[in-house]
């Protein structure tokens, strides 16, 4: 059974039919790949998986059990978390708070002892926390203030606290927009150690070196609809994808 499975999933804008009767299924433990051309309604789908709009019709269910109606905050406590096309963090806290703040998402309160972490922090919340810094390249810059960072360090702290959510499902929308090559190159590593620690991806992308190198298979969009669906050389090889692409819109 997939990890993550949408049917029949639409969300219409008004006239805008953004995601239109949308089959998806995402294996456990997959780099899954979502492309397609701008306005093609792939960050609308991320923003259905995540509960941020509400499904037009169709039905989404997450490790077995229906999902699409959840408030978003429950689907992060199931373990789907996510980075934004936009990168949205708590600016005026540290990279460290920000991580802290991550990790203790609401449905972890009863779980794990709020009060307890609150006063003083356990040892192996502040080691978790750590390992984190260390896999995003920011040990160096814990203390400061998010704001502050380079945009491509944002970028990294945005992955970080996602993964602080301990999620089983991540969904990267455009991670790598913006990047130089040699970002583009570490994110890719990033990639590629979450699904070997057993982590689910959804990878929005459109740096295409990228999707196809890091994806075990991909889904392409077109004007909210799966136009095709394979593994990348499969899909490099699609005529329909190709004509995607270059017949008018850029990409
Ligand atoms: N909140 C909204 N209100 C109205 N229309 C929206 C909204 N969000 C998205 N749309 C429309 O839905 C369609 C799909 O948009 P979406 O952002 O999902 O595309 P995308 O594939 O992520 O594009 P890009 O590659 O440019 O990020 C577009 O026509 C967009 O204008
Ligand atoms: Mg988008």
């Amino acid at each position: 059974m997939a990890l993550l499975e949408l049917k029949g999933v639409s969300r219409h804008f008004g006239g805008v039919r953004a995601v239109d009767g949308l089959d998806l299924a995402v294996e456990a433990g997959q780099i899954f790949g979502l492309i397609g051309p701008n306005g093609s309604g792939k960050s609308t789908t991320v923003n259905l998986i995540t509960g941020l709009f509400a499904l037009t019709s169709g039905s989404i269910a997450f490790d077995g059990r229906d999902f699409g109606a959840l408030p978003t905050h429950l689907r992060l406590g199931r373990g789907v978390a996510r980075s934004f096309q936009n990168i949205r963090l708590f600016g005026q806290l540290t990279v460290w708070q920000n991580l802290w703040v991550a990790q203790n998402s609401p449905a972890d309160h009863a779980k794990r002892g709020f009060l307890s972490r609150w006063l003083g922090g356990q040892g192996d919340v502040r080691e978790e926390i750590s390992q984190l810094l260390e896999f995003s390249g920011l040990a160096h810059k814990q203390d400061e203030l998010a704001a502050n960072l380079a945009f491509g360090e944002q970028r990294r702290l945005e992955l970080a606290r996602a993964l602080a959510t301990r999620p089983k499902l991540v969904l990267l929308d455009e991670p790598a927009a913006g990047m130089n090559n040699e970002e583009i190159g570490l994110l890719r590593d990033r990639i590629l150690k979450m699904r070997a620690q057993g982590i689910t991806v959804l990878l929005v992308e459109h740096v295409m070196e990228l999707v196809m190198d890091v994806t075990d298979r991909i889904a392409v969009l077109n004007f909210g609809q799966k136009i095709a669906e394979g593994t990348p050389s499969e899909i490099q090889a699609d005529a329909a994808v190709r004509k995607a692409y270059l017949g008018g819109e850029t990409a």
